[in-house]
């Protein structure tokens, strides 16, 4: 870990009540750990303004088992980017319904592309993709 600094700041009380209640909920005993990962959470959000940088995307499918050639042309795209592509889990929901969850990484706009092309296919019920940090300058 890097060395700490001590900082020290001002705050209107309701809302160090509400940050208090905030941290309470999501499980957090230390107040510095809850800030500190605020924070990593906020230049997180916005490091994908910078193009430069690989980041680790998550995108999972809820996709008709029945559509023709569904399956298929999921797999295909998924090859075109062999290189982003990390790991598929495939689950079978009910009798009808897969879900897939893809692990990928690499630049914002590539993953973006093999998102939308993904969820974009017919068949596809849902489609969420999610961008998180590779963790390159967060410590
Ligand atoms: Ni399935």
């Amino acid at each position: 870990m890097s060395e700490l600094e001590r900082l020290s700041f001002t705050i209107e009380a309701p809302l160090l009540d509400r940050l208090e209640r905030a941290r309470v909920a999501a499980g957090y005993e230390n107040r510095s750990e809850f800030l500190r990962d605020l924070i990593r959470a906020h230049l997180v959000e916005r490091s994908w303004d910078d193009e430069q940088g690989d980041v680790v995307g998550t995108i999972t499918l809820v996709y008709d088992h029945h559509k023709r050639q569904l399956g298929e042309r999921l797999t295909s795209l998924q090859h075109e980017h062999h290189e982003e592509v990390l790991a598929t889990t495939h689950v079978h929901l009910d009798q009808h319904t897969c879900t897939e969850v893809i692990l990928a990484r690499g630049k914002p706009e590539v993953l973006r592309r093999l998102a939308d092309g993904l969820r974009s296919q017919k068949g596809v019920l849902h489609g969420e993709f999610t961008m998180t940090s590779t963790g390159q300058g967060l410590r």
